[in-house]
Parts: C-alpha cells; structure tokens; sequence
C-alpha cells in the first residue's frame, strides 16, 4: 500500500492519526508505562486511509442500528403507559407492527454491516501482509543474520490474523455498544436524574479494572505472540532438515522441545484468558448490580407515585442497554489489548531500516576499468570484534581473472559478499571506476555481477525458471540452450521424463548436489554479468565435468572480468592473478609461476595438496 499522497489524501491521513491517536488504547495507556513502547497509531489510520468509504459507511449502519435499538425503549414507554388501558387498545397493534418493522431493520442492516466490515478486515489484512513481506523483502543481509524464518512467518500470519479479528468483529461491536452507551445515557438522564445519578456513581467502579487489567493483557499477548514465533522459528527450521535429524535419532529430543515451546505459549495464554475473563467478571458483577439498584429504588418511586410504570421500564430498558455496552466494551477492550500487541510486533518489523544506505541521487555504475577494495576492514555485524577481512586492498581490473585462495575461514567468501555490497565495510572503501559503492544505485551495481555461490540455491520451481531466474532480459531459447549445454544441465535434463520443465522440490532437493551447482553456473552465464564471481564453482562435480566445464569456462571468461575462488589450486593455473588470503589478509599474489617461485605460502599451499591427492 502507498503512503498518502494527495491532499485530500494527507488531509483524511492527518484526521485519521489524530482520530487513532485518541482512540488507541496503547497510547493513552503511555502516560503509565513505563517500558519503551511504539507508536501504533499512524500504522492503524495509514491502512485504514484507503477504506475510508466503506468505513463511513460501516459507521453509518451501526448508528442506525444502535438509533433502532434505542427506540425500543420509547416503545416501551408508550407501550405500558398507554397500550394496556382500556381507551388505547390499537396501540398495542402499532406497538406490535413497530417492533416487527424494527427487527426487520435490524436484521437487514446486520446484513450489510457485516458484510462491510468483514470485506475491510480481509482487505485490510492483505494490505499488511504485502506490506510487511515487501517491507523484508527490502531488508539486509545484518537484518537477516539475526532474523529468524519461522518467527517473521508467524508475525506476516498470526498477528496479521488478529487483527483481521478486530475489524471483522469487535471495532463494530465497540462503536455500536459505544453509541448505544451514549444514546442510552441521554435516555436516562432525560427519564430520571435521580436514578441516572446511581447509576453513575458505579462507572468509575467499572472502569479502573478495565484500565489497569487491559494493560495486563497488552503485555501477555506479546509474550504469547513471541512465545508463538519461537515454537513457528524451532519446527520450520527443524522441518528444514528433518532428514538429518532423523538420520541422528532426534525426533524424540526435538518434539520435546517443541512441546516446550508450545507449553510456554499455553501457560501465558492460560494467564490471559483468566486476567481477560476476570476483567469481563467484574463489569458484569458492577454492571448488573446498578441496574438491580436502580430497579429497587425506582419501584418505590413508582408506588410513591413520582415515577409512571412505563417511564421505569423505558429507564430499566436504557439502563440495560448500558450495562450491556460497557460489557462489551470491557470484552472488546482486552481484545484491543492483544491487537495492539500483535500490531506492535509488526510496527516493530516495519520501522527497521536497512543498515545498506542510498544516496538521494543515486549515480548508475559503469565498469570500463576497474574495481577497487581500499583498506577495507570488516566484521559481520554478529562478530564485530572479529574482523573476517583486516586492511585489505585489491583492484580487479577489467578483462582480468584473478583467483583467490588459501584456507577455509581466511575471508575467501567474504570478499564476494563485500563486492556484492551485502555489507558494507567498517573501514575503507569499495569502488567501481572510482566512484565508492554506497554513492551508487544498489540494484545497478549488482547488474554487474553473476555469481555461482559456494552454496548452490536452487528454489522450487522448473530447471527453465530456476535458470531463468537471474537473466537480465528475455533470453531466446537458443541462447538459454547453448549456456545449458556449457553448463552441462542438458545431460541429465534429458533424462528427466519432464525435462527443462521438471519442478526440482524445495531448495533442490531432487536433485544432486553436482546437478544443483550445474543448474547455478547455467544461471550465471544466462545472466550475462560482466563480472562473473565464481565460489567453488565445480567443487561438486567428478572429474570428467569439471575438466569439461572448466574448459568452458575459460571460452566464456575471454573477454569477461572474472574472481575465482578455489580450494582446487590445479584448476587457476592460467588466471592472470592469484591472490593468497590467511586469516582475513593478504599474504602473498603474483602469477602462478611467481608464487611458485617464491616457495611460501601458497607453495606449501600446493604442495599439501598434491600430497593429499
Ligand atoms: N555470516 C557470518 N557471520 C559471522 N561470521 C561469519 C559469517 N560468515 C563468515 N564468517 C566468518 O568470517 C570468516 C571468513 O569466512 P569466509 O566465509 O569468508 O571464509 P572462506 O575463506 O570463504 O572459507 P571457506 O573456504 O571455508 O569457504 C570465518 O572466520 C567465518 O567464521
Ligand atoms: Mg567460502
């Protein structure tokens, strides 16, 4: 959903946030809090901007449902004093067509009251969702390393749901008894003072423990929210790779500690429901017991003559209209309470920026001569006291082939992701012919690249689209078909009753793991990148591929600029650079021929691998 933008638009925007800011529990609970809280309200009035029709029209029919409620007490009124003396007798007949034209009012206008507010609650519902997946969809690499799957699955659909709840029910349960509260209080005050006075010295008697018990269940129902996002994190992660586990007997331990989390989340819920069921169990107690009250009092101002019959029973009829009200508002309010909690959790996702920052004119990348990494120092942000690359300095000319080697965990990949710009460094920069990445336009600089990472990502789609998946531009079927054939995807799509067009399970798991990297070097070419960044590249494949690969690599890298990373030095010996990474340094490069020469690191390098071979 767009953020307002008309004047009309930003006018109805500004009326609505104020109209929520007043209204929404959460903020006019802020004075007495005390921990850190969001601002919900401009969440709430932004997604209700759009419906604001249906709104008004939602609003529109509960008051005149909650008018035509009322009227019955006039009926009643006119009814008892009048209808049941002799000289009346035809207004019982009109009393009686009146309320079967009432009811019938009443019924058709539930009819479109609720089709109304369900339709907003379901559109209403779908806006957040899309906003909040496209809103991670923007989010970072930092964001993610932390974030947990299952945990944002479950705020995207279980708090979404609630808040379906509300709009589809209790916003227009609130309103009506809100109105009928009102209407029925002037009622009173009109029909007698001395009992409307009773009455009211009860209110704040049912107000505190609504006050005071509805921020209980604000804060539980964010702990149960967060106790449901661990139990979704721990089963789709473990569902992930519920092979493993199987293979090491962990299906006991597992579901043990799955009942863990779901007993969590039930003894909180248990908390809410008796701390919700407590706050409905003393409204109604206060509320029933004024009415009792005022019942016994104004029966004797009946019998004592200062009072008629039919007035007290139209009095008795409002004053339980008020009780029924503020019932409901009770029960509505604790489920405010748990919506503002459910809509916390998504505030709370949708106001994190990502750590990447664009420049307010961002400038399109070129690459006609180089890239450069300039004393680039860098910790993942889980680890920031341990830089993974500490002062290190390269330029990647165009045309060039450099290869980048040495031992698992020297910072190899880390590289890649910096040329990606997953992350930025903490100190020195990176720049495409001398303009520093964080000047450029993000999805621009990342046209640039083609990457085979040292984990293959195959989704589950067909082989076509998964290979399709990162071309620039539409590629004809003859283009799609020579890089297959490079790739050597043909070979075993051919087998495939299928073919191009068999879908490969989630993450691939239908294929090999040497079939899923062939799929990824297929991707890479169709890309067509002009900087092809190769992770282990052909570290899943036998032999035989690998050498056939390997061939048709060097015919697609002629005039590409390419970074290899290899752990099987054999296969770098003709790239124009090598450069040898220990522990997140430099420590040596030159040719092939050169390091050789030197006899240092990256010879023992070799020469550990010939011997293990
Ligand atoms: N996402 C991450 N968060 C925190 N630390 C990380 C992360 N990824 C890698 N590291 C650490 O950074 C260091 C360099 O990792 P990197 O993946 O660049 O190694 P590599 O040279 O590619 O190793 P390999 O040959 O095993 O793939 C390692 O010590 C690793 O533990
Ligand atoms: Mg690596």
């Amino acid at each position: 959903m767009s953020a307002p933008g008309s004047h009309s638009e930003s006018l109805l925007y500004t009326y609505c946030y104020r109209w929520a800011k007043k209204l929404w529990p959460s903020r006019l609970l802020r004075r007495h809090k005390t921990e850190a809280s969001i601002d919900i309200a401009p969440f709430v009035a932004r997604f209700l901007v759009p419906y604001q029709f249906a709104v008004m029209k939602a609003l529109l029919l509960l008051t005149i449902a909650a008018m035509t409620v009322l009227s019955f007490g006039f009926a009643f009124r006119l009814l008892v004093d009048h209808g049941f003396s002799t000289t009346h007798d035809s207004f019982i007949n009109v009393g009686f067509l009146f309320f079967l034209g009432a009811s019938a009012l009443l019924a058709l206008n539930a009819y479109f009251r609720i089709t109304t507010t369900s339709w907003i609650a379901e559109r209403l519902v779908t806006d957040v969702r899309r906003e909040v997946f496209g809103h991670l969809l923007t989010l970072d690499q930092t964001f993610f390393e932390t974030a947990r799957t299952g945990d944002l699955i479950a705020r995207i659909n279980t708090d979404t749901s609630l808040i379906q709840t509300l709009f589809t029910n209790s916003a227009a349960v609130a309103v009506r008894s809100l109105l009928q509260l009102v209407g029925a209080t002037l009622m009173m005050f009109l029909t007698s003072l001395k009992l409307t006075g009773i009455v009211f010295l009860v209110v704040p008697i049912i107000l505190s423990p609504i006050w005071i018990l509805g921020r209980w269940v604000k804060r539980l129902t964010k702990q149960v929210q967060e106790a449901q996002g661990n139990a979704e994190a721990y089963a789709a992660e473990h569902l992930a790779s519920v092979t493993t586990l199987q293979l090491f007997n962990r299906e006991q331990t597992i579901l043990g500690r799955f009942i863990n989390h779901l007993d969590e989340r039930l003894s909180l819920v248990k908390k809410r429901i008796h701390v919700r069921s407590g706050l409905v169990c003393i409204v109604i107690f206060f509320a029933f017991a004024s009415v009792s009250c005022v019942l016994w009092i104004g029966s004797q101002d009946v019998v004592s003559g200062h009072m008629t019959a039919g007035a007290l029973v139209s009095f008795v009829f409002f004053a339980v209209i008020v009780a029924g009200s503020l019932n409901s508002l009770s029960e509505v309010f604790g489920e405010l309470q748990t919506v503002s909690g459910a809509c916390e959790r998504l505030v709370e996702l949708l106001i994190i920026t990502p750590t990447l920052t664009q420049p307010n004119r961002p400038q399109t990348p070129t690459f006609n001569k180089e890239i450069s990494f300039n004393q680039v120092t860098f910790s993942y942000p889980t680890r920031p006291t341990l830089p993974s690359l500490t002062d290190f300095s390269l330029t990647l000319k165009k045309g060039e082939k450099v290869a980048l080697v040495g031992p698992s965990g020297a910072g190899k990949s880390t590289v890649f992701q910096l040329l990606l710009r997953l992350f930025d460094p903490q100190s020195g920069t990176l720049t495409v012919d001398g303009v520093p990445y964080k000047a450029c336009d993000l999805p621009s600089l990342r046209q640039l690249f083609a990457v085979v990472p040292q984990e293959s990502v195959i989704f589950n789609m067909s082989i076509e689209e998964n290979i399709r998946f990162g071309q620039r531009s539409p590629v004809d079927a003859a283009r799609f078909f020579k890089f297959c054939k490079k790739a050597h995807v043909d070979e075993f799509v051919a087998l495939l009753p299928q073919g191009y067009q068999t879908i490969v399970g989630e993450k691939g798991v239908r294929l090999s793991g040497g079939q899923k990297q062939r799929l990824a070097l297929a991707r890479a070419f169709l890309r067509e990148g002009e900087i092809l960044l190769l992770d282990e590249a052909t570290n899943a494949l036998d032999a035989e591929s690998e050498a056939h690969i390997q061939e048709a690599l060097s015919s697609l890298l002629k005039d590409k600029t390419a970074m290899i990373i290899a752990h099987r030095l054999s296969t770098i010996e003709n790239v124009d650079r090598i450069i040898v990474l220990d522990q997140g340094r430099v420590v040596e490069q030159g040719t092939y021929a050169q390091l050789m020469a030197l006899k240092g690191f990256f010879t023992r390098l070799v020469h550990k691998q010939q011997f293990t071979s």
